[in-house]
């Protein structure tokens, strides 16, 4: 961004808000609630769709006044539900508690980049709930990657039904990426604190209660952002990227790459938290895991392994500089295979084509999957999602689907076809927003086949900004 003009001869300089790219463009926060009854569709919607796409996002409820992050954003939840070839669209807040102080003005927690509140302990960061969503026990929980208060979610009408406590068992906070096992009905889960040396995770049953809460001891405060689930175990992470010591001092997100190998701790579901195996691995972050299972006596993982990104600070972006550089992600799937009898561990890259945002069909969660779908990463100095693949494991091929020039997409979900017999039996749908007119549509893929395009499209009348993740409630579960 550049100066702005003010009057011939005048200039004046850009606004916080001007000059933050994750408040522009594809990433514009939208002022409305919407509820739209009859989409208008490209195409025909399959007959055998049924149930309703969420995605989560931030979109901060009154325009920031100070330095705002992206992760700042109140959460807020796109979705669409389709039922015997009818659409349904819906945008709305999250009413979590702090949003609902940002409302009546007298939220006074910060953000990533200006923390506040420090005598309320490590909760200094406005807990959005904007991160992830699961669809369990007929209902989404919306949850934050600072690990945060559950927010329940009715996935039909996005009305907040109120923080999630598990029958007041839940001893703290829930971080963004557990997992359901739709075989179970079981929600894994892990919490972690930004400046103290543990983690801990949970199993809640298909019932709402929690069965399994685990304490796990750490070297020090660590920055995990996913988790794996297999049919028996759990997987943390304790990767080598962590606050600084001055960022532990002070409570500022401050954060260093340690000299120090990657660490997956394997622990059993329904066991202890020192009964917890950890393997040492090359030094690596990871945001997303794509899935894990059992085969044999090894654990395998598969996730985004993060490679550097050679973007220099865009100086246009003024104090959000260094931020777009670190949003900016590039990856590559990988995987990692750990033996539960040996204690070996050896590990693979899967391809170099930079991705993210692994979805699987949810239903295979914790279960050997063959196939994945990732969205493509553009060389961009921000995140954004120019296309999708499709991962087959078995045979190593990848599909493509790439967005017109302009157009960008969302992370999808995958929704399993009424019916369906195969894994990849289903349809892959996800948003897209137009950079230059802020056009949005639904675009609803054959999973089968993503490089022959959307089988049907929904164009809707208002803008679906870029966001975070999503996740598929199934209409015959949402009934329930
Ligand atoms: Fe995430």
């Amino acid at each position: 961004m550049t100066d702005v003009a003010q009057a011939p001869g005048l200039v004046r300089k850009p606004t916080l808000v001007e000059v933050n790219p994750y408040l522009n463009g594809i990433y514009t926060p939208v002022a409305q609630e919407t509820t739209i009854l009859d989409c208008k569709v490209v195409g025909d919607i399959p007959r055998d769709l049924w149930g309703a796409y969420c995605r989560n996002g931030p979109n901060p409820v009154h325009t920031p006044t100070n330095l705002h992050h992206w992760f700042d954003g109140d959460g807020m939840i796109h979705s669409v539900y389709f039922e015997n070839g009818k659409v349904e669209y819906r945008n709305h807040y999250i009413r979590t508690d702090d949003y609902k102080a940002e409302v009546a003005g007298q939220c006074q927690a910060g953000g990533v980049l200006l923390p506040a509140n420090l005598e309320r302990g490590d909760l200094v960061y406005k807990d959005t709930a904007n991160t992830d969503l699961v669809f369990h026990n007929g209902a989404l929980m919306a949850l934050w990657y600072i690990s945060g208060k559950p927010v329940r979610v009715d996935a039909r009408t996005l009305a907040t039904i109120g923080n999630q406590d598990f029958g007041g068992k839940l001893p703290r906070h829930v971080s963004a990426h557990g997992k359901v096992d739709m075989v179970t009905g079981e929600f894994a889960f892990f919490d972690y604190a930004l400046y103290e040396p543990w983690m801990s995770y949970g199993i809640v049953d298909k019932n709402n209660v929690l069965t399994n809460f685990q304490r796990v001891e750490l070297p020090g405060p660590r920055l995990p952002h996913d988790m794996g689930l297999t049919e028996n175990y759990v997987i943390l992470h304790d990767l080598p990227i962590v606050f600084t010591q001055q960022g532990l001092r002070q409570h500022l997100w401050r954060i260093e790459q340690q000299d120090r190998p990657a660490r997956f701790g394997i622990a059993p579901r329904n066991g202890r938290g020192d009964q917890i195996r950890w393997f040492e691995a090359e030094p690596c972050y990871i945001y997303h895991v794509s899935n894990a299972w059992e085969d044999g006596d090894e654990v395998v993982m598969h996730a985004c392994k993060m490679i550097p990104n050679h973007h220099k600070p865009n100086p246009a972006y003024g104090p959000y500089a260094a931020m777009a550089v670190v949003l900016a992600l590039h990856a590559v799937p990988c995987e990692w295979r750990m033996n539960m009898r040996t204690g070996a561990i050896r590990s693979r890259q899967l391809d170099d084509r930079l991705g993210e945002f692994p979805v699987i069909n949810n239903s295979l969660t914790g279960r050997k999957t063959r196939f994945a779908y990732h969205v493509a990463i553009p060389d961009a100095d921000t995140l954004k999602f120019d296309g999708l693949y499709k991962y087959d494991l078995g045979s190593g091929a990848c599909q493509t689907h790439k967005y017109e020039p302009g157009v960008y997409g969302s992370e999808p979900a995958f929704a399993p076809r009424i019916g369906a017999t195969a894994e990849d039996d289903g349809y892959l749908v996800g948003f897209t927003i137009d950079e230059n007119t802020g056009a949005s549509e639904v675009q609803i893929f054959d999973a089968r086949d993503i490089a022959a395009g959307p089988v049907a499209r929904v164009t809707l009348p208002c803008r679906v900004p870029m966001g975070f993740h999503a996740t598929w409630a199934p209409g015959d579960q949402m009934a329930a």
